[in-house]
């Protein structure tokens, strides 16, 4: 929050930044949100309450709501940076929206978003952290949170499964050069690292880092999270009648769920 040593910080310089170097993973980026709010309009009625699951510094919260202006969102995630640029960057929205630091790898999660029923959940770029025993049951959780008729919608790169092997090679291989450091500095993007080297450098972020390595001790990047097969298997276990992918390139996916 913009106070103490906090009120030096950029922190619309800082979500400008997240996104520039977001892009540069998923080019796409802006397409793909724009299908799930096409998806939301469609869907939904015009005033709605929409999570934002592991929403970094809330970039998809900031265009959901400018999109849907009868729309409220509750915006999730575990690191405290995120959270705190979000809440510098985007603040509230005239009480639209809320911040929430919760872990989703821990089985509280949903007790900490003060809702016990919402119209959808979105997620970007995000559920590739969790391994496949937490993002089952966060799944299973979104079974019990949605409410019939809503939707989960889920951005993100989603492997395919044994049964697509050709698929996944290509799908792979354009993922290994166009992630390289080298490819980023060819396009004059920063990569994921380089942002996070830039604002440990700012010593008014030191609190919040220290924060940050805190919540994230003990947690593990995995080489492979669990694929398309698998997450929508989960998603139909915890009863979502209808799961689809509604926009692809290669692995990477908008996958609809309607409960
Ligand atoms: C690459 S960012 C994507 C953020 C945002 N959705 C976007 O598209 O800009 C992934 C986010 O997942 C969050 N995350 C990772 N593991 C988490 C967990 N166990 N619980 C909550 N959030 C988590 C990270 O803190 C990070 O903000």
């Amino acid at each position: 929050m913009a106070t103490g040593t906090h009120s030096q910080i950029d922190w619309l310089g800082w979500l400008r930044r997240w996104d520039a170097q977001q892009e540069g993973y998923v080019p796409e980026r802006e397409a793909r949100f724009d299908t799930m709010f096409e998806a939301m309009a469609e869907l939904l009625p015009a005033s709605f309450v929409a999570i934002d699951l592991a929403c970094g510094p809330g970039s998809i919260s900031q265009r959901l709501l400018t999109r849907f202006p009868e729309a409220r969102a509750i915006a999730v995630d575990i690191d405290p940076v995120m959270l705190a640029i979000g809440r510098g960057a985007v603040g509230t929205f005239d009480g639209r929206l809320r911040w929430v630091e919760a872990d989703l790898a821990q089985p509280d999660w949903p007790a900490a978003l003060g809702e016990t029923q919402v119209d959808a959940v979105l997620s970007a770029t995000a559920l590739h952290w969790l391994w496949p025993e937490p993002l089952t049951a966060v799944y299973r959780d979104l079974g019990r949170l949605v409410r019939p008729g809503g939707l989960v919608l889920n951005a993100d790169h989603l492997a395919f499964g044994p049964a697509a092997p050709n698929s996944a090679r290509l799908s792979q291989r354009v993922l290994d050069e166009q992630w390289t450091d080298a490819a980023f500095a060819a396009r004059g993007i920063e990569t994921a690292e380089q942002w996070w080297e830039a604002l440990s450098a700012e010593p008014a972020f030191a609190s919040l880092l220290a924060e940050r390595t805190a919540r994230f001790a003990g947690k593990q990047r995995q080489e492979s999270p669990p694929g398309f097969d698998v997450h929508v298997a989960a998603l139909r276990a915890a009863g979502f009648r209808e799961v689809e992918t509604i926009w692809q390139i290669l692995s990477n996916r908008v996958l609809l769920a309607v409960r």
